[in-house]
């Protein structure tokens, strides 16, 4: 039986992020320059997006690229940048053909003028599509995220408008990027790296993480109904005793 039919789809996880990871070492492997792999593992976000519409999930997150990314070589961060560009460029026809909605988290600012516009306008365009909600990790950093979350509490408590008694979890997790959004139930990492890098520190609490020591360029659709199915296997006890959960 082939992954996908293994799937129970009562039992989906709502939101499934991924560090998609292990470009460099794909293309090392292969006696090529780092930006091939980044380049080959354009495929691996295609094939991610369409597993996920297959099954209906309602969120994807991908860490595209992180804050402390920008201290990589010039010629790599340029790469990536131009790559992002004309991959959302020739992806925008398959967003709206497959009803998906884009949104980006991080500092976005931070971007090159022409990365900004594109995906302004990638945004804009599928901002009515009601499918997949598909969010890049842009310029990302999770605890600036929850520094900038932190200072505008600070801030609406200094201009009067609540009172610091009235912040509760459900307020700071709203003045996040992903306000609007459930958190996680499932982290996927490839590569073979055990560590979340400074990715949804907050929204990850209780999410369960999954590693593959596939490289990401290597990423197909069965690895995320592998993922899945793993995940449909835990036990998810929120501290509570499996008798309670049952
Ligand atoms: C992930 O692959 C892509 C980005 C971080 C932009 P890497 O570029 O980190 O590849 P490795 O980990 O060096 O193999
Ligand atoms: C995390 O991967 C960032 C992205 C996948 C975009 P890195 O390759 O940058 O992470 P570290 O440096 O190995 O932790
Ligand atoms: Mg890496």
């Amino acid at each position: 039986m082939n992954y996908i039919e293994q799937i129970d789809t009562s039992r989906l996880p709502q939101h499934i992020a991924i560090i998609m990871d292990g470009n460099g070492r794909w293309a090392k492997g292969k006696g090529k320059l780092r930006i091939f792999g980044h380049h080959n593992g354009v495929r691996s976000v295609r094939e991610a997006i369409e597993g996920s519409d297959d099954l209906g999930i309602k969120y994807l997150t991908l860490y595209t690229f992180s804050s402390e990314n920008w201290n990589r070589p010039k010629f790599e961060v340029s790469a990536i940048m131009e790559l992002l560009i004309g991959t959302i460029h020739k992806e925008i026809a398959n967003l709206m053909e497959k009803n998906v909605r884009l949104n980006t988290i991080g500092d976005i600012e931070m971007l090159p003028k022409k990365a900004h516009r594109e995906l302004t306008d990638a945004i804009e365009k599928t901002s009515k599509n009601t499918g997949l909600t598909l969010t890049l990790a842009l310029s990302y950093s999770s605890r600036r995220e929850i520094t900038q979350a932190a200072k505008s509490l600070a801030l609406k408590v200094e201009q009067g408008l609540i009172k610091a008694d009235d912040i509760d979890e459900k307020m700071f997790a709203d003045n996040l990027y992903t306000g609007d959004m459930p958190d996680p139930e499932l982290l996927i990492r490839t590569s073979g790296e055990f560590r979340v890098s400074n990715y949804l520190l907050w929204q990850i609490a209780y999410a369960e993480l999954y590693f593959t020591p596939k490289l990401w360029p290597d990423f197909r659709k069965d690895d995320l109904f592998e993922a899945i199915l793993d995940f449909q296997k835990r036990e998810r006890r929120f501290g509570m005793i499996s008798e309670q959960v049952n």
